[in-house]
């Protein structure tokens, strides 16, 4: 058998520390590597197998499309995009939809239509105020969107147009607004910044004062999207509309896609301003729908609510049983458990020798995103699992010398 890793090593950019297993194979919750070892996925594709692995809608869907037609020019009208298209319309608050390839792609997009927006009717304004610990990809322009350091200190200097303001703060969007400003980008909870949720009035607050300036509010559903966070949409549970959203990771269940969808009053590309080559092709689409239809008919969301709870209260009881868990937090299905001192790397190794793949999404804190088509047994398996990972590394050095 080849040694896949140290070939990587040969072959392959060094831009992320791969943990030690070869995954060649999926189903529902669970993966297998090269050796036949099982393993409980709660990373889910980074949040995008919301069906699990190799769904079998998907699965037919996609073999279907192949066999029929996967790429034309976008010069050409093809169904699966009108209809994927239909379905997001009929199902959100907003009217109309573009298709692109990737979560960061979709937010450039966005960014380009607020711009767009800001020239035709807010004097040029182009400046799209962001949030600190945001993430919203690994173009230039959105890792100067991003509010990471980490993120944006080797590419310095970043693309113009961002300010990065302190996150949950209505005050902090007030005083960057100037007569330069077209939007306000946020994701409704910061997912790879740590699962970070926003005050009860925060969205409601920065809707009113967007309102009140006439800038555009673009809401980041990429990975909170598509029933993730126990609705189909996170902007249902804080009670606001976005006049434009971005979504990509779980709309086609691993098929590469990102979409902007926009009001009908912020939609003001016109033909030759943006657009792409594979975006919205009949394959990615064909996936796209089979996922999003499955999601809507079987209130994927509502399973993502009980089964959430389900975690959440279980993490509860393990932060109860080990004093150097500090806080549990999510909605539905994303949810992070943070501890007092930097273990999440321990734990991570400590799971996967034990069976279950989880993130470690900042130095002392785990997230766990898996399929949103779980139910509690699962929950109760990788519990049992963590409880174990827990117990090995409660008296490391790690954790007592955080006391
Ligand atoms: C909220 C959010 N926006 C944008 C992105 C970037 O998506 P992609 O990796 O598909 O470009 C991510 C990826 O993690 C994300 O979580």
């Amino acid at each position: 058998m080849s040694n896949w890793q140290e070939l990587e090593k040969k072959y392959f950019m060094s831009t992320v520390d791969r943990l030690p297993i070869t995954l060649v194979r999926g189903q529902g919750a669970r993966v297998w590597d090269e050796d036949g070892r099982q393993y409980l996925d709660f990373v889910g594709g980074w949040a995008v197998n919301s069906l699990g692995h190799c769904h079998p809608v998907v699965v037919d869907a996609v073999v279907e499309q192949a066999h029929t037609l996967i790429q034309t020019s976008n010069q050409f009208y093809t169904i699966p995009q009108i209809r994927l298209a239909e379905l997001l319309v009929q199902n959100s608050c907003l009217d109309k939809v573009f298709f692109c390839n990737s979560g960061a792609e979709a937010n450039e997009g966005a960014v380009k239509l607020a711009r767009r927006y800001g020239k035709r009717y807010l004097n040029g304004a182009y400046e799209v105020i962001t949030t600190i610990g945001s993430f919203h990809g690994r173009t230039l322009a959105m890792v100067a969107a991003s509010g990471q350091a980490k993120f944006q200190q080797p590419y310095l200097p970043l693309p113009a147009g961002f300010i990065n303001v302190e996150y949950n703060s209505i005050e902090a969007i007030k005083a960057a607004t100037t007569n330069q400003t077209c939007a306000v980008m946020l994701e409704p909870v910061q997912g790879e910044g740590g699962v970070n949720l926003p005050s009860d009035d925060y969205l409601t607050a920065v809707r009113a004062w967007c309102d009140q300036m006439g800038i555009l509010v673009i809401l980041d559903e990429i990975q909170t999207g598509l029933g993730r966070t126990g609705t189909l949409f996170a902007y249902e549970q804080y009670g606001i509309e976005p006049d434009i959203m971005t979504l990509a990771k779980g709309l086609a269940s691993g098929i590469p896609i990102g979409a902007i969808l926009a009001k009908d009053k912020a939609s003001v590309f016109t033909p030759g301003e943006h657009g792409s080559t594979f975006g919205g092709n009949p394959l990615a689409c064909a996936a796209g729908y089979a996922t999003l239809k499955f999601i809507i008919d079987n209130d994927v969301a509502g399973n993502a609510r009980r089964v959430g709870q389900h975690l959440t209260t279980g993490l509860e009881g393990l932060r109860q049983k080990f004093q150097f868990i500090t806080e549990v937090r999510g909605h539905g299905l994303l949810v992070a458990m943070e501890s007092s001192s930097d273990i999440a790397g321990s734990l991570v190794m400590a799971c996967l020798d034990r069976g279950l793949l989880v993130n470690r999404v900042k130095p002392n804190a785990l997230r766990f995103m898996p399929p949103l088509i779980i139910g509690n047994e699962e929950v109760d398996e990788a519990l049992g699992i963590l409880g174990q990972a827990l117990s090995s590394i409660a008296s490391s050095k790690e954790v007592q010398s955080a006391r």
